[in-house]
């Protein structure tokens, strides 16, 4: 029983002196992640759209419901396995698609997916990824893996990517739908700072056939504004022929890290996107489709209509529509509409094994975590991710246990009730007494 083990291997370590590498609070890590991160590329993961009032409703909507543990219900044996797609996972989660890992650690990817290996974690690939997902599959070989998809303004592109991730052996493509332009990141444009205009998080492009030939065959369109050039701009043309997997001098002689990094901008997604471009894929592909950023119950209606194979209900974090619906509220209105159909995931704000619970009770059959693993990354690299997850693995499954459940088909909505109502704020009018 994980959770148990789990519990006795931190303790009997602390007994010789040795203690967790990550902090087990979601709130400390993020601080510890912190202090190892360059500002501007921890204001990357941390930033949410606007003022970030969907971040804060995503934790909100967690404490909104109350788990009612059930005793005396014989949890001795304990399964948190479920199945995905004809696979099956130790846990009911995954790692979310998260782009630009080389921000958090120099491994990025390849860090990621040994940890998740050591603990049969499933992973979603970032189109944004640091690493070419070929390497990182060979790496994860069985655990299954997934591919995230962002639908480029160029269909060969598309293709490409998606046949790609399906010979490298992903079970499944993820199309993100919420993010066909960036959300408002107020944080990242007061440092104005994007990773991609620094050749970071480009390595699904520049090992990409068709984009590799794009960039050698159409001519690059003057920038729209010829800023005069000064140090930095230097240090960033050297960063970006770094970043170009064809060596630095050749590279700097056929200006390719640049043109990537242009050639990028210029096509990376596509605001057009629509049900209709949807079937595109499905025409060259035979892996179950899934649609990230599902959140109103008529969207998850159509998905199934259109024979989508799960959708996940995710505000990506809430960095892109602040203000939005929190993706615990979106979620009881989603499973409904979907009816059982196909499977439900949901990200956005999971930070421990309540969370999980919560979810599954309301009905998702997995979540996905997002910047907690990032941070674990960015403090103690592999083994950090490693900690990470089966520390929430085993959260989860204490949890499930002692809420009276002995597997994840036991967790039910009669486990939750909702909040008291917090009292009302006093009006500021209100007379005061002296
Ligand atoms: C993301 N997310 C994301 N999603 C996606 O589909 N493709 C991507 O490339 C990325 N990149 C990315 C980078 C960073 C730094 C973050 C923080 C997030 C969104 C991600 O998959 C997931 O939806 C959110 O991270 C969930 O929110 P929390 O739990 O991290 O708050
Ligand atoms: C992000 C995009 C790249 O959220 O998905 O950073």
């Amino acid at each position: 029983m994980i959770g148990v083990r789990r519990q006795t291997q931190i303790y009997v370590s602390g007994v010789s002196g040795r203690r967790p590498l990550i902090p087990f609070d979601a709130d400390r890590l993020e601080a510890a992640a912190e202090r190892r991160m360059r500002p501007a590329a921890f204001a990357y993961v941390a930033a949410g759209a606007g003022n970030e009032r969907t971040m804060a409703a995503n934790r909100a909507a967690f404490d909104r419901w109350r788990i009612v543990p059930r005793m005396l219900r014989d949890v001795e044996h304990r399964d948190t396995s479920i199945e995905l797609f004809g696979q099956r996972l130790p846990s009911p989660f995954l790692l979310a698609p998260v782009g630009v890992l080389e921000l958090a650690h120099p491994d990025a990817d390849c860090a990621v997916a040994r940890a998740a290996r050591d603990t049969g974690t499933g992973m979603v690939f970032s189109t944004q990824a640091s690493r070419p997902m070929e390497g990182v599959s060979r790496i994860l070989a069985d655990t299954p893996h997934w591919f995230q998809l962002y639908w480029s303004r160029f269909d060969a592109l598309v293709e490409s990517l998606a046949s790609r991730a399906e010979r490298c052996g992903c079970t499944a493509i993820v199309i993100t739908v919420d993010t066909t332009m960036l959300g408002w990141r107020s944080r990242d444009l007061e440092g104005a700072f994007l990773p991609f205009l620094h050749g970071k998080g480009l390595a699904q492009y520049t090992s990409d056939p068709v984009f590799k030939a794009l960039i050698a065959e159409a001519p690059l369109a003057p920038p729209a504004q010829q800023p005069r050039p000064t140090l930095a701009t230097l240090r960033t043309l050297i960063e970006l022929t770094r970043a170009y997997p064809d060596g630095f001098w050749r590279t700097l002689v056929s200006g390719r890290g640049r043109a990537a990094a242009q050639r990028f901008s210029e096509i990376y997604s596509r605001p057009s996107l629509t049900w209709e471009t949807l079937a595109f894929l499905r025409e060259r592909t035979d892996l179950p489709i899934v649609l990230k950023g599902i959140l109103h119950p008529d969207d998850a209606a159509r998905a199934v209509a259109e024979g989508i194979d799960a959708v996940i209900v995710s505000n990506h974090g809430g960095r892109q529509v602040d203000g939005s619906i929190a993706t615990l509220e979106a979620l009881p209105a989603v499973v409904e509409a979907v009816d059982g159909r196909i499977p439900v995931l949901l990200d956005s704000g999971v930070r421990g094994g309540a969370d999980i619970f919560k979810a599954l009770a309301l009905g998702a059959r997995a979540v996905l975590i997002g910047r907690p693993y990032v941070y674990a990354l960015a403090v103690a690299g592999r083994a950090g991710v490693r900690e990470l997850l089966l520390n929430l693995a085993a959260d989860f499954e204490l949890t499930m246990g002692l809420a009276g459940c002995r597997s994840v088909a036991e967790i039910g909505s009669e486990a939750l009730v909702p909040a008291p109502a917090l009292p009302e704020m006093p009006s500021i009018s209100a007379p005061r007494s002296l």
